[in-house]
């Protein structure tokens, strides 16, 4: 190892790279997490966060489960697969739908991804004894047959074919090798072998990888993938040890959400990939500076907060607490730093932000941050809501500014307005809200009411006025940075009571109650809550309003 003045690097790292395909399902397998619904409008901006990342693939949802999964998969390959707009490669990202190994499912996918100008259909079907045993109630050979039958359908659809043996980690690989020959035979042009329980070890996955490229007739033709679950924790050390042994695509997801523990996260293997080198001999066309503003806007979208200490984009990743690790850090970085924060998108010189930071500098941060889209207007709006904060906080950090785009940007359609928010409250007296908010129709409306607490009134005196009933069933606040001017973030999640709104568990296929995520940030965390469940609020009755419009649509296309 040396250091180039920037950063510790490795030596020796091999000249000729293979190029690793990022194949993202943060919108599929990734939306699967509990409580993560998104809605069509957040999933076509996370998509289009996506092309600028530099993701390879997308896979934009499963088409058959619902007609709303149908419709976003459908815009976001007619609005997003077109872009090519700052993407390395230069070439758009292959929008790819999900189909079960059947028919119907795969021309529901074909319809939904065909627009875009680069699309692909994802196949799959389990290959372990216990999912044919318990699950399929099929034997070996009516798996071969079915793999054959639905490759070669999607293949006479759609030259990009991917199959997937589901559970590969727990299938026999002796079988597997015959299941994928057939595949390539019948037309697929990536195998992709997924742990799907989380199962394997590193170095099980690894060989299982180096095995079935060696051993299955026509291996050398089709590109390899990994598509590891995060059960053991072992789902980033699977996925290496899959790239080492040959595979050259990853299935990922941004901050490693998914079902139960998670998927592979994106930012751990691009990371991992771009500052230990000499280990790999591949590389992505990911533009990582990209990294922390996706990972903001997913938290966002679906509500699940990032863990302090995640890797690469935790906020404490990049904290140095102890004494002994700050006095290293003041003499050199390299002597506790591994990575550059900026190369995620971070900056350095958040210190010097404040309230007389002119508009300018201020764009220039945030370009620096990986924010160098923004419109005029855009850029107006943080600036207004930096400098408000900046009123209140004397240096204004990267996390803060991260913080208020988020507030301000990754939110739903505004279709209820918070105006304002006034508390009494305290050990001797009930607490009382008053609230002012504008409705649908343009026309301001306050009301009040006493709750348990302060958050409990504002939240009573909404529902007085919104009149949507509903359940809170999560609260979270978090301080986003150390100090007692700190800003609050709020995450929250509602059900309606009525238990009108429904979704399909895309495992078990059962119909579950939806959730519906909502975020704020303030420095006073009473108002960033009151945002929060506007937010909410008004992701529910998109929802509602949106669901509408399909049924509207489906039965006009119907006559
Ligand atoms: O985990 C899994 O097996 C999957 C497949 C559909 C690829 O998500
Ligand atoms: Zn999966």
């Amino acid at each position: 190892m040396s250091t180039d003045g920037d950063v510790a690097v490795d030596v020796d790292v091999p000249v000729k790279k293979e190029k690793l395909i990022i194949f993202d399902t943060t919108l599929r397998d990734g939306e699967q997490s509990p409580g993560a619904t998104l809605n069509i409008e957040e999933k076509l901006e996370i998509a289009r966060q996506l092309s600028r990342l530099g993701v390879d693939v997308c896979e934009a949802g499963f088409p058959i489960a619902s007609p709303g999964d149908f419709e976003a998969v459908r815009r976001i390959a007619q609005e997003v697969g077109p872009l090519t707009e700052g993407r390395k490669s230069g070439q758009p990202m292959v929008i790819a739908g999900l189909a079960r190994a059947n028919e119907l499912d795969i021309d529901r996918a074909y319809e939904a991804v065909k627009v875009a100008p680069r699309h692909r259909l994802h196949t799959f079907l389990a290959t372990s004894d216990i999912h044919l045993k318990h699950k399929l109630k099929i034997d070996r050979e009516g798996c071969v047959d079915q793999v054959i039958k639905a490759v070669s359908y999607a293949k006479s659809k759609c030259d990009d074919v991917e199959f997937s043996p589901e559970d590969a980690g727990r299938s026999d690989p002796e079988f597997l090798t015959v299941v994928l020959a057939e595949a390539i035979k019948a037309g697929a042009t990536t195998l992709n072998i997924p742990d799907t329980v989380g199962y394997t070890t590193p170095e099980e996955f690894g060989w299982l990888m180096k095995y079935l490229i060696e051993n299955t007739p026509g291996a050398e033709n089709v590109v390899w993938s990994t598509h590891c679950h995060n059960d053991l924790g072992l789902a980033t050390a699977n996925t290496l040890a899959g790239v080492q042994n040959g595979a050259r695509q990853v299935e990922v997801t941004i901050n490693g959400i998914g079902e139960r523990a998670g998927n592979t996260s994106l930012e751990e293997i691009v990371m991992a990939v771009h500052t230990r080198p000499q280990n790999f001999a591949v590389e992505s066309d990911i533009d990582t500076t990209q990294i922390m503003r996706t990972s903001r806007m997913v938290s966002a979208y679906t509500g699940i907060p990032v863990q302090p200490n995640k890797a690469i984009v935790g906020s404490n990743a990049f904290a140095h607490e102890a004494g002994i690790h700050q006095d290293g850090m003041l003499k050199h970085h390299t002597t506790y730093e591994i990575m550059r924060p900026e190369t995620i998108g971070l900056t350095e010189s958040a210190l010097v932000l404040g309230k007389h930071s002119g508009r300018h500098a201020f764009r220039r941060h945030l370009e620096a941050m990986g924010y160098d889209d923004l419109s005029k207007e855009e850029l107006n709006q943080v600036f207004d809501r930096f400098k408000r904060v900046a009123d209140k906080k004397k240096v204004v950090s990267d996390a803060d500014i991260e913080a208020i785009i988020t507030d301000e940007f990754y939110q739903p359609k505004e279709i209820w307005k918070l105006n304002g928010v006034t508390v009494s409250c305290g050990d001797k007296v009930k607490a009382t809200a008053t609230v002012s908010l504008t409705d649908p129709n343009g026309d301001e409306i306050t009301d009040a009411a006493i709750g348990t607490g302060p958050v409990d009134a504002v939240y009573k005196a909404i529902n007085r006025i919104v009149n949507v009933p509903n359940i809170l069933t999560e609260f979270i606040v978090q301080a986003v940075t150390e100090g007692i001017d700190a800003l609050g973030e709020v995450t929250i999640r509602i059900q309606p009571e009525n238990g009108e709104d429904y979704e399909t568990n895309l495992q078990t296929g059962q119909q579950v109650i939806r959730t519906y995520s909502g975020h704020g940030a303030s420095t006073d965390i009473i108002v960033a809550s009151a945002r929060a469940y506007m937010s909410a609020l008004n992701k529910m009755l998109t929802e509602r309003q949106e669901q509408a419009a399909t049924v509207r649509q489906k039965s006009t296309e119907t006559g």
